[in-house]
């Protein structure tokens, strides 16, 4: 009795150890809520108090940094928190520390007289920010106050990334998201210490980016004539002309934003497939300008069949799927339009990488086009697999001209892979190994656990509409981006992982809201945290903190995975 009741003194100290500031939660004494879990972590005693006198002091380069974090403890205590480069005691410090190895990398100090944090870059002290900001109320997130003057609890975090490339995409083309939601998605990924959004710019069902030199294609490839109801092929149609796109004063925008939260776009322009939208616009792109843009099994708006009718033959694709009107592979003018187009693109993205697609190209049109078979023949090629890596190749040599590197998804692999080009495996891991195993980069979006369209249950009539699969933020949990097949040499080729984001089925960011959220939370643990250290009912103890935030933010986070919310 007397051994179960001292046993039960020490489980309520425990738990009121653990019940640490601002109701968060430690799994374990040496703990906190931290996502993605930090590769180091030690609690000290006490805690750090913010209040007006609280100073940051910082090294000149880290200047956006230090403003950046002044304006959010600012928020916080409702005071503007003064910013200087001369030391101060009892301050919160950031500078750059080269001992720090890993250029991400970064080092967070809290104790009860000054926080320090350090970092190999800029980046590094960004993440350090992120960690800090976890370690505080929720209100952080939104520059609400919190009172003025708070206290964060003492640490030492060391933490690093497992991998450099940790990727979020937004397909824009099947629907279309306001500049301010583009931002939003993009402080989600750098709140994650997730680092690249990939922004997929161009679609059957539109083309969202300005090209100054070719108007019709947000002209007229920019909207649609109306969009089919339900699942793919779709009831009716809703008759509605949709569409959008961003000028390229947005897209310098939205691009400068992301570099202020660390952040790179890697925009995608397809080729040569999914470009019906950009056909419709310019229908000699198409083997056959004449024929008239067919939707299979979908219904077709009225104003579409209108204008087929009066001899418009190509229209804005207004169903989901895969079409075979893609560019002709045999004409000048399509390579001619492209690196137009590419010209305008790639000066708007300081990225390394451009993504050029590559995947889904229906080869049907190229086999009964006299242009793409004499071209075929005159460059002594054996099919049209050789004839679409003859295009990739093309593009490629014309990108890196240009000091910028391609990206293609895993068909890019069929007829022969373009010499420099960076994989993104889709269809599994099969394609990712491949290229690995032939000293190609690699990105894996296996849709098993990468695809973010996918549903969240088996429960399909509880859901709202997707596009098929069963993807659980638990199985995303344990995605692990290095293949089993792959030697320890091959592996330094996988560079990372993306959760993809198609939004057929997503009209609202509402939903896209619901889609992602928590599992790119799942995915970020992924991609930055060692393998070793995956352990579900720990992330499951730590998911509650960041849900908080996603509360404070009014974001449609689901709920499936939150024991508590079932
Ligand atoms: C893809 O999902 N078609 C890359
Ligand atoms: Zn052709």
């Amino acid at each position: 009795m007397k051994l179960q009741s001292s046993a039960l003194m020490l489980f309520v100290i425990l738990i009121l150890f653990n019940t640490s500031l601002f109701g968060q939660t430690a799994n374990k004494a040496s703990d906190y809520q931290i996502i993605p879990k930090p590769a180091f972590q030690e609690i000290l005693e006490g805690t750090f108090k913010v209040d007006k006198k609280t100073k940051i002091v910082y090294n000149e380069e880290l200047n956006k940094e230090a403003s950046y974090l002044s304006e959010i403890l600012g928020a916080a205590i409702g005071k503007t928190l003064k910013i200087e480069t001369k030391a101060e005691k009892g301050a919160i410090v950031l500078k750059l520390d080269d001992a720090i190895e890993n250029a991400e990398g970064y080092e967070l100090v809290v104790n009860t007289n000054e926080i320090v944090i350090s970092g190999k870059t800029s980046t590094g002290v960004f993440y350090g920010i992120q960690t800090l900001k976890q370690l505080m109320p929720s209100e952080i997130e939104i520059a609400a106050k919190i009172a003025s003057a708070f206290t964060i609890p003492a640490v030492i975090v060391k933490d690093q990334p497992r991998f450099v490339y940790r990727g979020m995409h937004l397909d824009v083309g099947r629907h279309f998201f306001p500049v301010s939601f583009i931002k939003q998605y993009i402080d989600l990924i750098a709140m994650h210490k997730m680092n690249t959004f990939h922004w997929h710019l161009t679609e059957d069902q539109g083309w969202r980016i300005e090209i100054k030199k070719y108007p019709k294609l947000t002209e007229v490839g920019a909207f649609r004539n109306g969009t089919i109801v339900g699942h793919h092929p779709g009831t009716s149609n809703d008759q509605k002309v949709y569409g959008g796109f961003y000028t390229q004063e947005e897209i310098k925008e939205v691009v400068a934003y992301a570099a202020s939260k660390h952040v790179t776009v890697v925009p995608e322009i397809e080729l040569p497939g999914h470009s019906a939208a950009a056909i419709a616009a310019y229908p000699e792109l198409s083997c056959f300008p004449e024929e008239p843009t067919d939707l299979g099994k979908s219904p077709m708006s009225e104003k579409s069949k209108e204008l087929q009718a009066n001899g418009t033959a190509k229209v804005v694709y207004e169903t989901w799927g895969v079409t075979g009107d893609v560019y002709c592979a045999g004409q000048e003018h399509t390579f001619k339009f492209l690196e137009d187009v590419l010209s305008e693109v790639l000066p708007l993205f300081p990225s390394k990488y451009i993504h050029i697609g590559g995947d889904e190209c229906p080869k049907g049109n190229w086999k009964r086009c006299s242009n793409c078979q004499s071209k075929i023949k005159a460059l002594g090629l054996h099919d049209e697999h050789e004839l679409q890596s003859y295009f990739i190749q093309r593009i490629e040599k014309f990108v890196n001209a240009k000091g910028k590197q391609i990206i293609g998804w895993d068909e890019i692999l069929e007829g022969g892979l373009a010499p420099n080009a960076t994989v993104m495996s889709w269809r599994g891991t099969k394609g990712g190994i491949e290229a690995a195993k032939q000293h190609h980069d690699v990105i894996m979006t296996p849709g098993s656990h990468c695809y973010f369209d996918h549903y969240q249950s088996k429960d399909k009539d509880s859901e709202p509409l997707a596009i098929g699969g069963f993807t659980t933020v638990e199985k995303v949990y344990f995605y692990n981006p290095e293949p089993e097949e792959l030697t320890a040499e091959e592996k330094k080729y996988i560079l990372g992982a993306q959760g993809n984001v198609w939004t057929e089925y997503m009209e609202t960011t509402d939903y896209v809201e619901y889609m992602i959220l928590p599992r790119m939370t799942a995915l970020s643990e992924v991609v930055w945290s060692a393998q070793d250290q995956r352990d579900w009912s720990d992330f499951e103890l730590r998911l509650p903190n960041l849900i908080e935030r996603y509360k404070a933010m009014n974001l449609n986070y689901a709920k499936h995975s939150l024991a508590e919310e079932k």
